[in-house]
């Protein structure tokens, strides 16, 4: 037999928080940079009970994990247990990377840095300028939201079901930015015209996922426009009925692989100090995309 080397008492530990943590795929694209940059560190899941987040955190810290990152339900409630959280994250109203600086828990967010620089690498645009439609008014949609708004879109577009969520989303960017977002309620078709004029679309609801790649997120469907970009946050199915019908009008269609990757990708940079090349996200990208797929 061979010795099993790749753990040593000196390798930093990572993991990530949440619950369901199953399905999870950050531990294999975190232990795949870790293998291809030989960094002596390991990723793993930590499933935590919904009342044991102060103990888990607590945990974490006392057991010197370098890092971790939080998921679902615990990337807002997250917040009150760290010693820092950036300005950013505070805004976003929530933490998916934690890193653990000098004795102290440091929260910040990658998820929106993660899809700003997919859209960028796919579409070669700034967002700078750009009108926005958001499909979806909770943690997601506010992250980007905020992250956009910092880039200096021209027109932010909250699009929720129930529209008191996405008064609320508009509210903390009106208050924060110079720009006026606007809410309305997804089930009128009323606002076809809103969705016309916008640049770029972004379903950030989980409606389309696995199982259910069927279910669409409005009760009506849009009349996209060729020159539109199109983006869902869901990754798994790899297009979901929401981007195969922007894809038959012709737009340009991004799907929340990218998103995913290189959220893990800023959050390994922190933990780490190591730069990830482009090749190599390039590359754990198809990989993942075939795991998934
Ligand atoms: P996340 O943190 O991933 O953004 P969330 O905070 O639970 O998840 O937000 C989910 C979003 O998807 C919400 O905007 C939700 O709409 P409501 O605010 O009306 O609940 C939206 N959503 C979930 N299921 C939906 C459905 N079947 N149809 C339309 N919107 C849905």
């Amino acid at each position: 037999m061979d010795i099993d080397r790749r753990i040593s008492g000196k390798t930093k530990v990572v993991g990530v928080i949440g619950n369901p943590i199953e399905h999870t795929i950050s531990p294999q694209l975190h232990n795949t940079l870790n293998l291809a940059l030989t960094v002596d560190m390991v990723y793993v899941p930590l499933k935590v009970g919904k009342s044991d987040l102060e103990n888990a955190i607590k945990g974490l810290k006392a057991l010197n994990f370098a890092g971790f990152n939080v998921t679902v339900p615990f990337k807002r409630d997250v917040i009150r247990y760290l010693d820092e959280v950036s300005k950013d994250a505070l805004l976003m109203g929530a933490v998916n990377t934690v890193k653990l600086e000098g004795g102290k828990l440091c929260g910040f967010n990658t998820d929106a840095e993660g899809f700003l620089r997919s859209f960028e690498e796919e579409t070669g645009l700034r967002v700078k300028g750009l009108r926005v439609s958001i499909i979806g008014a909770g943690g997601t949609s506010r992250a980007i939201a905020v992250r956009l708004a910092m880039e200096g879109v021209s027109k932010l577009y909250i699009l929720n079901r129930t529209l008191n969520k996405a008064s609320d989303v508009c509210k903390v960017i009106n208050e924060s930015f110079d720009l006026a977002a606007e809410a309305f309620p997804s089930d009128n078709p009323g606002v076809e015209d809103i969705l016309l004029e916008s640049d770029v679309i972004i379903n950030t609801t989980s409606v389309g996922m696995f199982p259910n790649p069927d279910e669409y997120p409005l009760p009506w469907e849009i009349a996209f426009r060729e020159s539109q970009v199109v983006c869902d946050v869901i990754y798994n199915p790899v297009k979901t009925r929401f981007l195969s019908a922007a894809e038959q009008k012709g737009c340009k269609t991004i799907n929340g692989l990218g998103m995913l990757i290189y959220q893990g990708i800023a959050a390994y940079e922190a933990w780490t100090g190591v730069q990830v090349p482009q090749d190599l996200a390039g590359e754990l990208k198809d990989k993942l995309n075939t795991l998934i797929g």
